[in-house]
């Protein structure tokens, strides 16, 4: 297969892949939906094209297995998820998943076989869209979810342990790691940039040093509903008022302090109507900094505001964490020799920091990890415009295979 027509096959199944979506004209595929079921067999079929085994866990993550010659030898991960925010792009996650596909069957097709196991595997979940919690894929397939994440609750009330439950006849145990860290070379992530750096240095692809941090809450605001007619405005506890006080904070203490992001991206006013006081608010927070002091000192300073805002206006204000992350830095050896292959394929390679979350921040709690972004066209992400274009998309196959063979030649 020349690398020409395994960049086209790449974009190919991308596309096919976009078309699996649980909303008629956009791209939406949340955890547990009959679509990622659907996206889920679709890609196994092509793993199993590459000749890899596969399986699916019981959170949902598909995972594909080619054994190396080596019965002995550790084993590479490659991966990111499948599961999309809603009216998504169709390269967030899908490419980190169909990408080392193809860079398998590739190597196939040239009669290269590796001496160590390679292990591809497509989060079930990472966005976070149905439960405010992200990485729940990869929590699952590390060991590492925990009872106080099987406790959120989706829009509908139901629990993360129900949706387990039901999707595995009634019975879920938290997986254990599917490896132990000694089992392991390391997992590798290919993923679309999400930001500008790669084309203003006008470059396909660059190896990423750090992940940023980020927490996420959900709020509830609880003030009195009543009549909008009758109701005199000195007279209301208005909870959508506080809330939106709130918001405009927000916003003005991330753009004063640098690097720091928030971002409220759910809100809902529960039994509203145009003519009714909202008696209840809830919304989410997103908030990432890369350092840790700075971002646990605006978390501080942001429930201190709520409060205050509460209190001045007789409502309730509560606060659930529903997702803490600390920034993870990449290994430097395999970050080292992504950096050589990339230099192999590009000529010079760049380093930068991932401001967006990624699987590889719950993945390097069982191997060391490195990543590697592809240039996304105005650094657009999370919308359905986002693009990466089949040339790009080549090179960072070209990286892969490059990779994947240095190892195997260093492994000899
Ligand atoms: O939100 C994030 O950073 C990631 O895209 N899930
Ligand atoms: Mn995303
Ligand atoms: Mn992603």
């Amino acid at each position: 297969m020349k690398d020409s027509e395994a960049a086209r096959l790449l974009r190919e199944r991308i596309n096919e892949l976009a078309q699996i979506s649980e909303e008629p004209d956009r791209l939406t595929r949340t955890f547990l939906s009959p679509a990622m079921e659907s996206a889920s067999a679709t890609v196994g079929g092509w793993m199993r094209e590459a000749g890899m085994e596969t399986r699916e866990d019981s959170v949902g993550n598909l995972v594909g297995r080619l054994p190396g010659t080596d019965p002995e030898a550790r084993t590479l991960l490659l991966g990111s998820h499948l599961d999309t925010v809603r009216n998504a792009g169709r390269f967030d996650g899908s490419v980190g998943v169909l990408l080392p596909i193809v860079a398998l069957q590739a190597l196939r097709a040239r009669g290269t076989r590796l001496p160590f196991h390679v292990e591809v595997i497509g989060f079930s979940e990472e966005e976070g869209v149905r439960f405010a919690s992200g990485y729940l894929g990869s929590e699952g397939y590390c060991g590492c979810l925990k009872e106080s994440t099987l406790g959120l609750r989706d829009p509908d009330g139901m629990t993360l342990r129900e949706a387990l439950e039901r999707r595995n006849a009634q019975s879920f145990f938290p997986p254990a790691a599917a490896h132990e860290r000694s089992e392991l070379i390391g997992y590798l992530e290919v993923h679309i940039e999400q930001g500008p750096v790669l084309e203003n240095e006008k470059l396909a692809v660059g190896v990423v040093s750090a992940i940023v941090g980020q927490s996420r809450f959900r709020i509830v605001w609880k003030g009195s509903a009543g009549h909008a007619g009758t109701t005199p405005m000195k007279l209301r506890r208005d909870a959508l008022a506080g809330a939106a006080e709130f918001a405009v904070a927000v916003e003005k203490l991330a753009r004063s302090t640098r690097g720091l992001v928030a971002t409220i991206g759910t809100l809902e006013v529960p039994g509203g109507a145009s003519n009714v006081i909202p008696g209840e608010v809830h919304h989410t927070l997103d908030i990432r900094h890369a350092d840790p002091g700075t971002l646990r000192d605006a978390v501080r300073r942001l429930r201190a505001l709520s409060a205050a805002i509460a209190t001045q206006r007789s409502l309730g204000c509560s606060w659930k964490k529903t997702q803490d992350d600390r920034a993870v830095a990449c290994s430097p050896e395999l970050t080292a020799r992504l950096s050589e292959s990339v230099c192999n394929i590009q000529g010079r390679s760049v380093h930068l920091q991932s401001g967006a979350g990624h699987d590889a921040v719950v993945v390097s709690r069982i191997a060391p990890v490195a990543m590697l972004f592809v240039r996304s066209r105005n650094g657009l992400s999370h919308h359905p415009d986002e693009f990466t274009s089949v040339a790009d998309l080549g090179v960072a196959l070209r990286v892969v295979i490059d990779f994947l063979t240095g190892l195997a030649q260093s492994a000899a």
